[in-house]
């Protein structure tokens, strides 16, 4: 008895490298989560984890997706499954796009660098934020897979224009105007620890930082994090040192700096400028997108910001049907906001959307791990996404419909 157990059962090898460890240890975005706090110091998770007031709107997000169920069909051929699409016209394994986030450099040295490199093995988009930590330049350089470019407009419109023909120079092929972000939200945890960004080295950081030598250490290894997208255009421009060198809270700089007067206009302006496609990312109304869409805009992102602006702001998937309803078939809808597994993806798609984007998943997945934690955190997408489909008897992305889950509005 015993002998027969012992040939079926066997030792499994110990790894080794330490973030593979650590990896395989991460079932689910929750655990990637899990492991960027342990490694984070408090003040960068908490600017990255957070959202604005009393953090409903992003609560919100998630317990909408987890309200809702599927229709699983069964008994249909499901050997083959293919979860591909096409997104601004470019084929993609499946309908997942890396949104533009801030700082991705205070979660991992390497920052933006190792999400486009994964994101373009992965085949889908990434995209790189003004606020970005990385050059739109280094991004092009290590990245030939497909990259989207995200601008908040400066009250200074040349920079936002000098910005676009850098954009144009590498190949980013679609645009994001931000719209949410007239003024920057209220992050009640960031108000409490007076976060400053760049994060500032200070007592309390040290302190902190005992508990977190990884992080510190590899911090003060690399070259200092600024604002890389403005900095080159300032420079470029001769226009001083707005650089974002000099650490400042958010909330000052954003409110300096972004126009809050942008309007209908500023868009027609900026796609004059850009002249290919654009995403105007943060419509949250049926009455902004049936604008949007009578402007013949390329695509829409519905997105309250992950409920990092306004706290009162819809559950991001309650708009997906609506939104679809008014105007699906005129533009591409893409929406953002509390997708943490391949199921919400798939229940986005059966609401009339044409992909899902990610924000916080790969700000938890590159402080766990670099480059290997994104192509790990897009790995358990893609499977689950597959996975999925197979559950629910859909075997290709266009044979999903309302009819694949309940309560569809
Ligand atoms: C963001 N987001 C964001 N959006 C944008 O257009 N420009 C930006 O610079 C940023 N910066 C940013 C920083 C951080 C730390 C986070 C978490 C988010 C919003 C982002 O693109 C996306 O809309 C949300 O993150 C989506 O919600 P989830 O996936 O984080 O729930
Ligand atoms: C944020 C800004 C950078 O959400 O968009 O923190």
């Amino acid at each position: 008895m015993l002998e027969s157990l012992r040939s079926v059962v066997s030792l499994k090898p110990i790894e080794r490298d330490a973030t593979k460890r650590r990896l395989g240890s991460a079932a689910n975005i929750e655990d990637l989560r899990a492991i960027a706090k342990k490694r984070l110091p408090a003040g960068v998770f908490d600017y990255i984890d957070g959202a604005a007031e009393d953090e409903l709107a992003m609560a919100r997000n998630a317990s909408r997706f987890s309200d809702r169920t599927l229709v699983p069909r069964v008994l249909r051929d499901v050997t083959t499954i293919d979860a591909s699409v096409e997104i601004l016209g470019r084929p993609a394994p499946m309908p997942l796009i890396i949104a533009p986030t801030g700082f991705p450099r205070i979660a991992h040295p390497e920052g933006e660098l190792a999400t486009a490199r994964a994101a373009a093995a992965h085949g889908i988009p990434f995209s790189l934020s003004t606020m970005g930590t990385r050059s739109i330049e280094e991004v092009a350089d290590v990245s030939n897979g497909p990259k989207w470019y995200q601008v908040y407009v400066w009250r200074d419109r040349e920079l936002t224009k000098d910005m676009l023909e850098r954009c144009k120079a590498r190949g980013y092929e679609a645009l994001y105007i931000t719209v949410d972000t007239a003024v920057l939200g209220r992050r009640e945890r960031d108000v409490r620890r007076g976060m400053t960004l760049p994060p500032k080295i200070g007592l309390d950081t040290f302190i902190e930082g005992a508990m977190r030598p990884a992080w510190v250490w590899e911090f003060l290894r690399a070259e200092p994090i600024v604002f890389s997208n403005v900095a080159v255009s300032t420079a470029r421009l001769n226009k001083g040192t707005e650089d974002g060198a000099s650490a400042v809270t958010l909330a000052e700089y954003v409110n300096s700096q972004f126009d809050p007067g942008l309007s209908w206009d500023d868009v027609a302006w900026i796609r004059s400028q850009w002249g290919g496609p654009v995403i105007l990312k943060g419509i949250q109304s049926v009455a902004d997108a049936k604008i949007a869409a009578s402007e013949g805009i390329e695509a829409i992102a519905l997105s309250n910001h992950g409920g990092r602006q306004l706290d009162a702001s819809p559950a991001i998937i309650d708009l997906v049907a609506p939104v679809a309803d008014a105007v699906g078939g005129q533009t591409e809808i893409y929406c953002d906001g509390g997708v943490r597994r391949g199921s919400d993806v798939v229940k986005a798609i059966a609401l009339g959307a044409t992909a899902c984007m990610i924000g916080r998943p790969h700000l938890y997945a590159l402080a766990a791990g670099g480059e290997a934690g994104v192509n790990h955190m897009l790995d358990f997408f893609q499977s689950g996404i597959e996975q999925t489909m197979a559950l629910t008897g859909v075997a290709a992305i266009a044979d999903i419909d309302r009819s694949a889950i309940n309560d569809p509005h």
